[in-house]
């Protein structure tokens, strides 16, 4: 059995991840903790892990590297700036580290230390820390000892994206203008557990908010996205405006492009269903079909659909995605069974929740 631990278990995707490791059928979970409720058991926080788990949260003192460090992998769902300064250590004990923040997802030190605003913690770690997106780095996921967790939006902007600059490469011509808009939605869970004002059910049920319109931090994670991971030939300008709608869980992303002559001779719903039909996660909708996140909730699966419009010169991605499990700890769990080479679907293969 594969030894985890979780540090930061009383969050939203901390629980989500003593969820999905506790049905795991090769892991472990061997630690979780919290600052704020050492001593206490995570079902009498959580009942819903009543009779799941019966695991109680540490604190995250002194003593609990050694604890750490006897386990085979660790996960932080805790905020950004958190695991760099715990991950070298790990890592020199050969545990291997996933960070759901984003100490590890931006690979330019400068672009890291613009966009969080402080040092970073472990630099030449950075250097060999893989962004865990499956989808498109599964070979250096398994050799990584440290992935930085994707963010929400990103997964979704990423996987919306990869065919189109996929084809755009192969042709070596533009096939899409420059300019990217992804116009995205999420649920309030996105925020994380803690209390503020705007999360207040009053302020946030029966409302629709647009935030972080000019300069969000998943911004520079979808240009590297675009630039680096899928090794764009050709630039891009993205425009990303997210929103923060009245439900709990769910993504959806509507990714707006405007196609060149040669793009509107491409055929875009095939070119999809190919780019991901050995993808375990990934469903392209058939043609003219609507996702919604209701059919994604709870699951590691993402659905897209591809849609032209204006003389075929007009192409929207439609994206919907769980926040929580491919936005965060299903990924993460995803990129854990990467990293010990095992089926890449192992505990995360079940159906989403309707209604
Ligand atoms: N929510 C999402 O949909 C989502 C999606 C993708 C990525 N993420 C990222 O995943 C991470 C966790 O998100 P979340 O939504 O689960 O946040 P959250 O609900 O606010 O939980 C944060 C957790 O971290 C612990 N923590 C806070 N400060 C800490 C510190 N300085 N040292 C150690 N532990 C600390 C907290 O527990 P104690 O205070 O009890 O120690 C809590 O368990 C964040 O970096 C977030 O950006 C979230």
């Amino acid at each position: 059995m594969i030894k985890a631990a979780i540090v930061g278990g009383t969050g939203y995707t901390g629980v989500e991840l003593i969820r999905l490791l506790s049905a795991h059928p090769k892991v472990s979970l061997e630690l979780l903790t919290s600052r704020s409720e050492a001593g206490v058991r995570a079902d009498s926080i959580f009942p819903s892990l009543r009779g799941i788990s019966d695991i109680v949260f540490s604190d995250l003192g002194e003593d609990t590297l050694s604890k750490l460090q006897a386990c085979d992998v660790v996960f932080f769902a805790t905020p950004h700036g958190v695991a760099m300064k715990q991950a070298e250590a790990l890592t020199q004990a050969g545990v291997k580290v996933i960070d759901l923040a984003a100490d590890f997802r931006l690979q330019s030190l400068s672009d890291f230390e613009q966009w969080y605003q402080q040092p970073h913690a472990c630099p030449e770690l950075l250097k060999s820390a893989v962004y865990g997106l499956p989808e498109v780095s599964r070979e250096s996921i398994a050799k990584a000892l440290v992935v930085g967790n994707p963010g929400c939006y990103p997964t979704t902007a990423i996987l919306g994206l990869k065919p189109i600059i996929e084809v755009q490469n192969e042709q070596s011509e533009r096939l899409i203008s420059e300019r990217i808009i992804i116009d995205a939605k999420s649920g309030v869970s996105g925020a994380g557990r803690q209390a503020k004002l705007s999360l207040n059910f009053a302020e946030a049920s029966d409302n629709f908010s647009a935030y972080g319109v000019v300069g969000h931090r998943h911004l520079p994670e979808i240009e590297q996205g675009i630039e680096q991971l899928l090794n764009s030939q050709f630039e891009h300008k993205v425009r990303f405006l997210p929103h923060l709608v009245p439900m709990i869980r769910g993504m959806f992303s509507s990714i707006h492009l405007e196609l060149t002559e040669a793009g509107t001779k491409v055929d875009w719903q095939q070119r999809f269903e190919d780019s991901y039909q050995n993808e375990a996660f990934i469903d392209v909708l058939p043609k003219g079909a609507f996702p919604d996140t209701r059919s994604v909730r709870a699951s590691n699966r993402l659905r897209i659909a591809v849609h032209q419009d204006n003389a075929q010169a007009d192409l929207t991605i439609l994206v919907v995605q769980d926040n929580l499990v491919k936005g965060a700890a299903g990924q993460a769990v995803q990129n854990m069974n990467v990293m010990f080479g095992m089926d890449e679907t192992l505990g995360l293969n079940f159906a989403p929740i309707v209604p």
